[in-house]
């Protein structure tokens, strides 16, 4: 077969295949398969998934022939279906920090959500409204679950400053996370380090509200939140020079205008302050990344989400892959001057952005 050829029987094999894992990742297909721990039979399976038998047998077909799921079916015995656990590491949400099937969800959640209104939006240049995008939330959290759990308070805090940021953060200071989401990282946080005071800042409600409850739930004192537009800080006296730490995790790249977002935050800063921006590893110039490793799947996610909601409110449309160095320039323009990039070995995805208000 011509080499383009092939490559297009992959694409569709490939993009069938992660929408099957999505629903399977969705219905814990794989976590059922982990823990079964031995080749099952379609009965065994069925029983222990609760699920229906006749989708089982089309949804593992799909597995078998896509290399996900071995099939075990000597000496006229019935079927087996095994999940190898080098594979079970990387889709079942017992992962410890290598989740991958988490992001089958993604490409199959921004289609339901968004599809026509990408179509609709070649035409017009809109942008598309976040109302769209019901489910998004919760599926970010999903994300920040499987991210943050394992990493945040155990590795990406001890690297700020080798351990400093953790030993204040012990004694306690004000810390704010921008474009919190559902707050999985600031209640996190909060509960590691009951010294410090905590604000998450984000302009979707019913995001916030969750992260209130979740918090309730915990019995976390030290937490707030608030519901504020990113762009509309920087002038307002109530957060002047409020915070000792800000970060943001994956939330510049979705704002329709992140220069005030960052001038925002350089803003809430006292002198001396640090901020953590953690956003898409990537080049600004498409030609640096051919060899992303990634980088069919993140400008698709682009396209279908993070560019059209960063166009609302005559924004600036930023895209996810906007890359580190239009990254370095915003963060400069907005009062940053001393700005590291770091890369985190756990987090391939993501660059650290370690900027020290002067
Ligand atoms: C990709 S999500 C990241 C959420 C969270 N930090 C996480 O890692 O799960 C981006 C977040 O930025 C928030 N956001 C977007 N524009 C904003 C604005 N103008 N002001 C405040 N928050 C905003 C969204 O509501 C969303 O929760």
């Amino acid at each position: 077969m011509a080499d383009f050829e092939q490559k297009m029987t992959d694409i569709l094999n490939y993009g069938a295949l992660n929408l099957a894992m999505a629903i399977g990742y969705k219905n814990r297909i794989f976590d059922v398969l982990q823990d079964l721990d031995k080749p099952a039979t379609l009965d065994e399976i069925a029983e222990a998934s609760g699920l229906s038998k006749r989708y089982l047998k089309e949804w593992l077909a799909i597995m078998v022939t896509g290399g996900i799921v071995e099939l075990q079916s000597a000496g006229g015995r019935e079927d087996a279906y095994f999940l190898p656990p080098e594979h079970a590491s990387f889709l079942a949400r017992k992962s410890n920090g290598t989740n991958l099937g988490v992001y089958t969800q993604e490409i199959p959640l921004l289609t339901s959500c968004a599809m026509d209104s990408v179509n609709k939006g070649f035409e017009t240049g809109e942008g598309i409204s976040f109302s769209k995008y019901p489910d998004f939330q919760q599926f970010m959290s999903q994300l920040a679950d499987a991210k943050h759990e394992q990493i945040l308070v155990e590795k990406f805090l001890p690297s700020v400053e080798n351990g400093k940021l953790v030993e204040r953060l012990t004694s306690g200071i004000r810390v704010c996370d921008l474009g919190c989401g559902q707050g999985v990282a600031l209640n996190l946080m909060a509960r590691a380090f009951p010294e410090s005071e905590f604000t998450g800042i984000d302009n979707h409600e019913p995001a916030l509200a969750r992260g209130r409850q979740q918090a309730a739930k915990n019995g976390l004192a030290n937490v707030v939140y608030r519901n504020m537009d990113a762009a509309a800080i920087c002038g307002n006296k109530d957060f002047y020079q409020k915070f000792d730490y800000i970060c943001a995790f994956d939330a510049i790249h979705d704002q329709s205008h992140p220069l005030e977002a960052l001038k925002g935050i350089r803003y809430m800063l006292v002198p001396g302050g640090l901020f953590s921006m953690i956003d898409i590893k990537a080049s600004t110039v498409l030609a640096e990344n051919m060899d992303h490793p990634m980088g069919p799947f993140l400008y698709t996610v682009s396209l279908m989400h993070c560019m059209p909601i960063g166009l609302n409110d005559n924004g600036t449309g930023l895209g996810m892959m906007w890359g580190r160095q239009k990254a370095r320039d915003m963060l400069k323009q907005a009062g940053f001057e001393h700005v590291e990039i770091l890369d985190m070995e756990y987090d391939g995805f993501n660059l650290h952005y370690l900027c020290r208000a002067s």
